[in-house]
């Protein structure tokens, strides 16, 4: 933002690129490296991936004009600008409802931020170069896990963790179905003797079967790279367990994470992130470009590309589609004002569609490629997945550049870009809270960015205890406190404050207002966009909601 914004809390942009540069950063984060990977995996891929990229071209993008359209037209906050625009208040609650998701959007989204900057410290002190750590006994006891649960998950190559490291070596005494099922049943019945309080039975059982995997494992084919590269595996997660286990480590960098986005929001260095933003998102993409190129070098990459795009809407559910509309909403900064926030700083000359089109693109692309690498590692290294891909992030990039020359230098470069988009995402999520302080309240920037970045703060707290302390505290629908926060306002809120945003602009806003908006737009070019804004982006997301609410009460 240019400099004038610390005066009086309002300006313009200083630039084109600048705009860009911020609208971008917003749109690219967490959300395109983190959560659409792991989502994709916990939803099985395939049509999933062609649900999201229907919701991003019929709803994403017609919402993202809009949005910057309402904050343009009227140079304001969320909710002040539904105030100027109409008299009629209902539309300032969706206003309100947006600073409200921003609100609790923010205070979870730093938790994962956070992890982001413990992963730079631990590739600066090169933690995942310590695979030896892992030693041929937990290799046994990760194959027994393993060999327990597969029957289980059989059907569902995803959720199995991509076929484990079982496939791949011969059992030479458990090779036919027959002696599998006869060995479960055995083992189901040494269970029952553990229970009646015999643990010997079963431990005994247990270490015989461990042995004799073990020894299946070292005799099988390729020896020394499978265990090396299963040692990785283990090791990275391990880490990771380790990691969000302590309370400490994952409440501290949030708070700082929060910390280092107030101090932006209150003025100081906006400059200097629209400097650093010019370097470092280019070579976010450099590096995301080379990562594909690695890890389409996968022997397996075949079967992971086919996994992530080959449709099958048999594993489609509703609640997949829910969570894929919710998606292109978070992904793209959409349905709480932010974009309404940063359109409201930009000047008539910009290109409302051709700035949306190129942010919306990059914003996708950007999210296959994450796709595609984390898929490929997971798949490749045979990692297991005990938190539905939550961390895969965490494990499938570290893993991989420990495979790669001068590797533990790229892993902390990869990790500080991470954080970077991580910030300036956060920036606008924080902006758009503070600016309705500054405007609504007049407040100074100062004390909203203090007061309000502190309270996001707190909150955060309850999500970062969600994965270790109060890991078992399910108040929410089976949910803990993070998911919860982030089921309920990316799946519904933003979705519904994007429902809002398109009737308002689709039926409220005076067609003159919108043809002067998209000045330079051809004529079928804006009616194409009215008719979708007004029909289908509104009906899209009320069909998802209406069958989703008919088939929780039918069940
Ligand atoms: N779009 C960002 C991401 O993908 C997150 C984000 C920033 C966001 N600002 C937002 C999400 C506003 C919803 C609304 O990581």
């Amino acid at each position: 933002m240019s400099n004038d914004t610390k005066s009086n809390g309002r300006g313009k942009w200083g630039s084109r690129i600048g705009f860009m540069l911020a609208a971008s950063g917003s749109a690219i984060g967490l959300g395109n490296l983190w959560k659409f990977p792991y989502i994709t995996y916990k939803f099985g891929a395939g049509a999933f991936v062609l649900v999201y990229l229907g919701c991003i071209a019929l709803v994403g993008l017609p919402i993202m004009v809009a949005e910057m359209m309402i904050g343009r037209r009227s140079g304001l906050n969320p909710v002040g600008a539904f105030k100027k625009l109409t008299n009629r208040r209902i539309w300032v609650f969706v206003g309100g409802l947006g600073v409200t998701c921003g609100f609790i959007l923010l205070s979870y989204y730093s938790v994962v931020a956070g992890w982001a900057l413990e992963y730079t410290v631990k590739s600066v002190r090169n933690d995942f170069a310590n695979h030896q750590t892992i030693t041929d006994k937990d290799i046994g006891a990760h194959l027994f896990a393993e060999y327990i649960k597969t029957p289980k998950s059989k059907s569902d190559p995803i959720k199995a963790g991509y076929g484990s490291e079982l496939s791949t070596i011969s059992f030479y005494d458990l090779k036919s179905p027959k002696a599998k099922k006869a060995f479960l049943a055995k083992l189901a019945k040494a269970w029952g003797e553990f229970a009646k309080g015999k643990p010997e039975i079963y431990a005994k059982l247990k270490s015989n079967t461990t042995a004799s995997l073990l020894d299946a494992f070292q005799r099988g084919d390729d020896y020394s790279s499978r265990k090396l590269r299963l040692q990785r595996s283990l090791w990275v997660g391990a880490l990771f367990g380790k990691f969000v286990a302590s309370p400490a480590k994952v409440v501290g960098w949030h708070l700082l994470f929060m910390l280092l986005t107030m101090l932006i929001v209150v003025g100081g260095v906006s400059q200097g992130i629209e400097r650093a933003s010019k370097i470092l998102m280019p070579l976010l993409l450099t590096m995301l470009v080379y990562l594909v190129i690695r890890a389409l070098g996968f022997s397996s990459a075949s079967e992971s590309l086919a996994m992530i795009f080959r449709p099958n809407f048999h594993a489609l559910t509703i609640e997949a589609v829910l969570e894929a509309l919710g998606h292109s909403f978070f992904t793209l900064s959409l349905g709480m004002g932010a974009m309404l926030t940063y359109g409201s700083y930009l000047s008539k000359d910009e290109s409302l569609t051709t700035s949306s089109i190129v942010i919306t693109a990059l914003d996708t692309l950007i999210a296959l490629m994450a796709t595609i690498i984390i898929f490929c590692a997971i798949h490749a290294f045979k990692m297991p997945v005990g938190d539905g891909g939550v961390s895969n992030l965490f494990r499938a990039i570290p893993a991989m550049f420990q495979e790669t020359p001068g590797g533990n230098w790229l892993t902390v470069i990869f990790y500080v870009l991470v954080a970077f988009a991580a910030l300036t995402s956060t920036i606008s999520l924080l902006e758009v809270v503070v600016s309705y302080f500054i405007d609504e309240r007049g407040w100074s920037r100062r004390k909203a960015t203090l007061l309000m970045g502190s309270a996001i703060a707190l909150l955060g707290v309850a999500s970062a205890l969600s994965l270790n302390a109060w890991a078992n505290f399910k108040p929410f629908f089976g949910k803990t406190v993070f998911e919860f926060f982030d089921y309920t306002v990316s799946n519904w809120f933003l979705p519904l404050g994007g429902l809002f945003v398109a009737l308002f602009v689709g039926w409220v806003l005076p067609v003159e207002a919108k043809r002067d908006e998209l000045k330079g737009l051809p004529a079928v070019a804006f009616g194409l966009w009215h008719v979708t804004i007004r029909y289908i982006s509104p009906l899209a997301v009320a069909g998802v909601f209406v069958w989703l609410l008919y088939q929780s009460i039918v069940a």
